[in-house]
């Protein structure tokens, strides 16, 4: 199964603690793409026929990303604002990305309690996912349950210690291996998305 990671991290090669150890985890995996938006497009410009190209050849698509400002990082929604158009991923003839396979797979500054009603970050990380959820939907693609990790933000002396971090990440790096080189059938239960 082709897989296609959009990574997108403004410095994987240099201030990146967990996305460069997950993104170097699943690195050398057959039939994996890798796609470093900075790298690629530090000016946000997207040559909309490659991406496209990339995306039809893939019949899996991954999203790796830190979660910033409860969101994707702004290059990846400008990705999915210039390279998800009408007639290719949505409309009567936008039917490309139908049928692949679809996941979310972030680092979370914030510890787990924090994302819930009663938490300093109120709605939880599928509250807060769910327009990822919604493109998913539209575009006809298989929504799979998100990897999701907490507590992966490193200030010295005050947020985790590195060792924390680089140990969460190392998990979550198994969890995406896992997932990229297992069969994949079926769609997420739409229940289990409130569970982070
Ligand atoms: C611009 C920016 C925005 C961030 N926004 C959030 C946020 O909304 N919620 C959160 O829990 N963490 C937030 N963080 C923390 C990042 O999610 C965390 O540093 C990142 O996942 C660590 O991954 P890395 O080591 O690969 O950079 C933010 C960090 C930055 C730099």
């Amino acid at each position: 199964m082709n897989t296609l990671v959009v990574v997108a991290h403004p410095s994987l090669d240099e201030t990146s603690i967990a996305n460069r150890i997950i993104v170097d985890r699943i690195r050398s995996l057959s039939q994996v793409t890798i796609k470093n938006l900075h790298q690629e497009y530090p000016s946000f410009t997207f040559k909309v026929d490659t991406e496209q190209d990339a995306l039809r050849k893939a019949d899996s698509v991954v999203f790796q990303f830190p979660f910033y400002w409860y969101s994707v990082p702004g290059i990846l929604k400008e990705w999915m604002d210039q390279v998800l158009t009408y007639g290719f991923a949505y409309g009567s003839t936008g039917d490309k990305l139908k049928g692949k396979h679809f996941l979310v797979s972030t680092t979370v500054g914030g510890p787990v309690d924090a994302y819930c009603e009663s938490g300093y970050n109120n709605y939880t990380i599928g509250d807060l996912l769910k327009p990822l959820r919604q493109m998913s939907n539209l575009t006809g693609m298989v929504y799979h349950r998100p990897i999701v990790s907490h507590g992966m933000i490193f200030i010295p002396n005050v947020y985790n210690t590195r060792e924390e971090v680089e140990g969460r990440a190392r998990e979550h790096a198994e969890k995406l291996h896992r997932y990229i080189t297992a069969e994949k059938t079926e769609a997420m239960p739409s229940n289990q998305l409130l569970d982070f």
